[in-house]
């Protein structure tokens, strides 16, 4: 098997330079693995940053140049707040032995991406899963309402601007699997960018055993494969191998979150649970239901049989409050709030005590002056 990236580290950056060296000035390696590199640009048009990435000659065998642009130019069309936006795609020129290359480029979001911060705090508490689950759900709504799936949803693809989450590379997988001349399938293209190794522990059954139609549901068992490890501190089918994640992706039935984390309310541990189905069909029908459950446990409203339902809405409503909704610097789970709910009742014992003091001395000046 060839390299995937043939020219070695340093000439594929001189080629960026000598091909896009009019647009970008490039500035450093970001990172990517064998199927695409990413570099962090200034866009010199605009001096702004932007990340250029650059997909391996082998991930594009076989792909139809024109219709990958026209499928790239439908993902550009995606407008959400937590969707990374694609802004302009092309392609580096073959040159003496190097295969022709192609590239889009997005905007650099500046905060951690959800593996790094997983690798710091292991597990989500429910206020901040639930939010940054909704925030998921709800591009994921957005973009397969227009017939786009991602293919990849993984910690890797989830960016922090600030606090809101983005999730980026929508629509570029697909865009290469559909120009494809059925390379991939004959087995000239042994990778796409959505089988990367490293990733089958949110790859679902069907993208395993290539199945001929993989649709939003795919993304659907990648998110539920996501909400787990929020939760549980790891997917839930992960095992020592590669091989050995894909066979249990395929086989094995995922052992219940709600063993894992019985604090969590039973409405959204069963909607995480219903993606990982190994039938598509089976899956909640759309991201929509799980905006809803999640809309739902926030309001209070939700009919899961536990009190949790209500502590998330306070949960919530007390980091807003207390303007600490940051992902970054947030306190363990709920230790401060009964303070805080303590806190708000203060008021009637600190307001009671002075005013009995007041009636007390105006009562003895009325006395003093008219009545001694
Ligand atoms: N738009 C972006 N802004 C900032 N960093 C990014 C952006 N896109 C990708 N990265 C960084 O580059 C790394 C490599 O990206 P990529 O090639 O897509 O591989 P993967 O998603 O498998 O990590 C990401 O993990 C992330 O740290
Ligand atoms: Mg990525």
């Amino acid at each position: 098997m060839t390299a995937p990236f043939p020219t070695a580290e340093s000439d594929l950056r001189s080629r960026l330079e000598r091909e896009l060296g009019e647009s970008y000035a490039i500035q450093r390696e970001l990172g990517g693995g064998g199927s695409a590199k990413v570099f962090l640009a200034i866009e010199r048009a605009l001096d702004r940053p932007v990340v250029l990435k650059v997909l391996a000659p082998e991930a594009t065998v076989g792909v139809d140049g024109e219709r990958f642009r026209r499928e790239i130019l439908i993902a550009a069309r995606l407008q959400h707040p937590h969707l990374v936006p694609l802004l302009q795609a092309g392609t580096v020129n073959a040159e003496a032995g190097d295969r022709a290359m192609r590239w889009f480029s997005m905007p650099y979001v500046e905060g951690q991406t959800l593996r790094e911060q997983l690798h710091r705090r292991e597990r989500f508490g429910l206020a901040d899963g639930m939010r940054l689950l909704r925030e998921l759900a709800s591009a994921l709504m957005y973009a397969h309402a227009r017939g786009i799936v991602h293919r990849d949803i993984k910690p890797e693809n989830i960016l922090f601007s600030g606090d809101a989450a983005m999730i980026a590379d929508f629509g570029v997988a697909k865009a290469l699997d559909d120009a494809s001349d059925g390379a991939l399938k004959s087995g000239k293209r042994v990778t796409t960018v959505s089988m990367t190794l490293g990733t089958p522990a949110y790859m679902s059954p069907e993208q395993i055993n290539r199945a001929p139609m993989v649709d939003h549901k795919a993304d659907l068992y990648a998110f539920g494969c996501l909400a787990y490890e929020l939760f549980a501190g790891a997917p839930p089918l992960e095992r020592e191998s590669l091989r050995a994640t894909m066979a249990a992706q395929v086989q094995d039935p995922p052992p219940p979150l709600r063993d894992v984390r019985p604090d969590l309310p039973e409405a959204l541990t069963s909607v995480i649970m219903r993606c990982l189905h190994k039938d598509p069909l089976q899956r909640p029908h759309s991201a929509s239901v799980i905006v809803k459950v999640i809309d739902e446990l926030q309001t209070g409203t939700a009919n899961d049989g536990t009190a949790n339902s209500g502590t998330a809405h306070s949960e919530t409503a007390n980091r807003e409050s207390l303007g600490a909704g940051s992902l970054h610097n947030r306190s363990p789970e709920a230790g401060s709030r009964s303070g805080d709910r303590a806190a708000a009742r203060e008021p009637i014992t600190t307001y009671v005590v002075p005013l009995l003091v007041v009636v007390a001395v105006v009562a003895a000046a009325i006395w003093w002056v008219f009545l001694r």
